[in-house]
């Protein structure tokens, strides 16, 4: 017999039961599926010196929940129902580190926008997860988008929305068949927003310089860890409009993410960033955040759940 497709061996939780990978299905007609109507959630776990430890598991399940109530979207779970379907997936699975992926999404096949009363379902998948850009964290290539960052007179920024990451996925298609590595996406007032799936910072005189919320940035839950690990260091952090020529004379950029993690930049559309190699301040957070993440600073223990 074959040997089983990796994702194959997985258990998977799904409206409250815990299934194989492969017994998980949905009919082609889904509506999340058709419309982008789906809520999800990005979490990682990491090894660490005390076993596998979820990283801020309570703040991602907030923002689904939060997610999911903006849309109206009645998913029948509370927080902590989720976070027990959360750590149940890890632990059946004996993962050590891994990506975790809860989907909210109307399982309900009709043709149409309207979802009153239609059927909600929720999964949660856990799968082994390496590094997000394949690089080895040598340091990326980013382009300005041509594309801009959806804003708030469109669609809630700061749900975590399948539809949402179509805008993610045309600067990314548009960045890579220019031969970068990653898109950076300005606001509808044109000042820097975020990644396709990051947010950003800049490392500027010593000073550690990220968009504000106004600037239509999903409010990310590892760019709240920078910040927080930033100040605990006694480094001044500025959450402010950023000029996208700021990120050409910045000393060091990174992005930040939980797929991501700390991603360093060494050149915007062609420019060389700072020294054009990873700079001291990026390498200092991701000592830090690697630390931090897998339970290993004992000053932020709190942020990790272990299995
Ligand atoms: C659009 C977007 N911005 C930023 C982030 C970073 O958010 P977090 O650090 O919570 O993963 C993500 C990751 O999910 C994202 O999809």
């Amino acid at each position: 017999m074959a040997a089983k497709a990796a994702n194959s061996r997985l258990k998977v939780w799904l409206d409250g039961k815990s299934i194989w990978y492969d017994e998980a299905t949905v009919p082609i007609l889904t509506h999340s599926l058709q419309y982008g109507s789906g809520i999800f959630e990005g979490i990682r776990a990491y090894q660490g010196k005390k076993g596998t430890a979820i990283f801020r598991l309570k703040d991602h399940v907030r923002r689904f929940i939060e997610s999911t109530k903006i849309y109206s979207m009645n998913i029948g779970y509370d927080a902590h129902e989720i976070e027990s379907a959360i750590i149940e997936t890890v632990r059946v699975n004996r993962l050590k580190s891994c990506y975790i992926r809860p989907f909210a999404f109307y399982s309900d096949d009709h043709i149409g926008l309207d979802v009153s009363g239609k059927k909600v379902s929720v999964f949660v998948a856990a799968v082994p997860f390496s590094d997000y850009f394949g690089n080895g964290g040598r340091g990326l290539k980013a382009k300005v988008s041509s594309w801009r960052r959806i804003n708030s007179d469109v669609l809630p920024v700061e749900a975590k929305a399948s539809g949402n990451y179509l805008n993610s996925i045309i600067s990314s298609i548009e960045a890579k068949a220019s031969g970068f590595d990653e898109a950076i996406l300005l606001s509808k007032n044109g000042y820097v927003s975020e990644g396709s799936a990051e947010n950003i910072f800049m490392v500027k005189n010593g000073a550690i310089v990220t968009p504000h919320k106004a600037s239509d940035i999903l409010l990310g839950i590892t760019r709240d860890t920078v910040i927080k690990l930033g100040e605990a260091s006694g480094i001044v952090i500025e959450e402010r409009d950023m000029h996208r020529e700021e990120l050409y004379a910045a000393d060091e950029i990174f992005f930040s993410g939980t797929a991501a993690g700390i991603a360093p930049i060494v050149n915007v559309d062609g420019i060389s960033i700072g020294s054009g190699r990873v700079g001291p301040i990026t390498k200092m957070i991701t000592e830090k955040y690697l630390n931090a993440v897998s339970g290993n600073n004992p000053d932020f223990e709190e942020w990790v759940t272990y299995v």
